[in-house]
């Protein structure tokens, strides 16, 4: 008998969990920032409506119908055929190279957790505090270090198994999060910055929009809802017939939603008061917030809580990622659930030792337009796996699937949800696919707008 998770609101809080993370705090700013601000933040929204929150209810039909991991999941559904069984192979590899640099950057974390717990932000100058991230960066030891110690804590989650590793956790843990990020954004508007960085994330300025920025839009919107990736499905697949899936799906993609602006608004009059580029790429929280802890009374408690959280929600992220890998050993090779664990963190962690080394000892190594290897993994990820997954995704359940499954579980056996079925169906079979196809065309330069 399969497990599953003990309550609703535990299956929630963990898919909340691993929805919310680094990609809401520390990648959504950035991208923001790179991408001129407010024109991003709306296509990211719509993204989010027409591509992310329809292809979350098919994953979560999938995994909760087929109660497999992600490969077993595409071949329980679709016996005969060997295509789509590849779905769930890119899932399990865009998982595995996703975590490999995720665990660096959830690094990072823990090395300001510690700087914090030393009080080191402390009136410091601003120059000094952003100086401290290209010192962590470039030091090949710190970064194994931190690499290590993360990776530790995710095989001790995983280990443990979904309940009582994963579930218990996240119900304390995650509110605590987004408490904190209320009263930073709080705090926040009240520095000089305010209405300029308001005003940088808010308002549409449609000329600094490009097809680049589009995608990467569509891109983020499946990696902050975890999707494309098969967690979303593995999690769905500990999920029992009693939960309702629009519902949880609407829950899970507007709390991501709202966590991603809370940091945006937190960040964005602190670039803007401290005289920061909003583009100035994957540093931008670890640059901006400590200075923000420098200042304030009890900043270095402050700093602590936050960046703790912010690790936790790291965590629980990463967790959801090494969950899939490992539930496909358990499904698919039998391993037992230690075994299967620690053989995946193992292989993960040898992966992620190129990224660690990215900005230090491998910073000579270029991939893709002169970018380090962790942000070459990053583009590739984002901009090519996930789309092309998502849009699989969107073109298996719309059109491969057998409708009268979709439609059982949409509508829960047909107990209501019809007009949201219909709706969602509309959207799985064309928005979704057509709209994900054409930027991504547009992009690879094979179709001119
Ligand atoms: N959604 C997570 C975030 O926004 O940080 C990252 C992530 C977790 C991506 C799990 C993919 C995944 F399967």
């Amino acid at each position: 008998m399969r497990n599953h998770w003990s309550s609703r609101f535990g299956f929630i809080l963990a898919a909340v969990g691993s929805a919310v993370g680094l990609g809401n705090i520390w990648k959504f700013p950035f991208i923001t920032g790179m991408n001129g601000g407010g024109a991003f933040v709306l296509v990211y929204l719509i993204a989010i409506l027409s591509c992310g929150l329809p292809i979350l209810m098919a994953e979560f039909l999938i995994g909760r119908h087929s109660q497999k991991d992600v490969v077993g999941s595409f071949r329980e559904l679709t016996p005969k055929s060997t295509f789509w069984k590849t779905i769930g192979w890119l899932n399990l590899a865009a998982a595995f190279i996703i975590l490999s640099y995720y665990g660096v950057v959830a690094g990072w974390t823990l090395d300001y957790l510690v700087k914090s717990i030393a009080d080191s932000f402390s009136s410091q100058d601003p120059e000094v505090i952003a100086g401290m991230f290209g010192a962590l960066v470039t030091d090949p030891v710190r970064q194994i270090i931190c690499l290590t110690a993360f990776m530790a804590l995710c095989l001790l989650v995983v280990i443990s198994g979904i309940k009582e590793g994963i579930e218990r956790w996240n119900k304390v843990l995650m509110p605590a999060l987004f408490a904190i990020l209320v009263l930073m954004a709080a705090y926040a508007m009240t520095t000089s910055g305010a209405a300029e960085g308001l005003k940088f994330m808010l308002y549409p300025d449609f000329s600094k929009l490009t097809i680049n920025g589009i995608l990467e839009a569509i891109g983020h919107s499946f990696f902050t809802l975890s999707l494309a990736m098969g967690a979303m499905i593995t999690y769905a697949s500990y999920m029992d017939k009693k939960e309702a899936i629009y519902p949880v799906s609407i829950r899970i993609a507007f709390l991501d939603t709202l966590v991603a602006i809370i940091a945006g608004i937190a960040i964005f009059p602190i670039v803007f008061s401290v005289g920061m580029e909003p583009s100035s790429g994957p540093g931008l929280i670890f640059k901006t917030l400590p200075q923000v802890f420098a200042t304030v009374p009890l900043g270095a408690v402050l700093s602590t809580l936050f960046f703790l959280l912010l690790a936790f929600a790291a965590l629980s992220s990463a967790v959801s990622l090494l969950e899939v890998l490992t539930a496909y050993m358990i499904d698919e090779k039998k391993y037992d659930r230690k075994k299967a664990t620690i053989c995946m963190t193992v292989a993960v962690y040898v992966a992620g030792i190129p990224s660690a080394l990215s900005y230090s000892t491998l910073s000579n190594v270029k991939l893709l337009k002169g970018m380090e290897i962790l942000d070459s993994l990053d583009y590739v990820a984002s901009n090519f796996m996930l789309p092309i997954g998502g849009l699989l995704i969107a073109i298996y359940t719309g059109h491969i699937l057998d409708k009268k499954i979709c439609k059982a579980e949409i509508t829960e056996d047909g107990t209501g949800f019809l007009a949201i079925f219909n709706i969602w169906y509309f959207t799985i079979r064309y928005i979704a696919p057509i709209a994900v196809f054409v930027v991504f065309l547009t992009k690879i330069g094979l179709l001119k707008l």
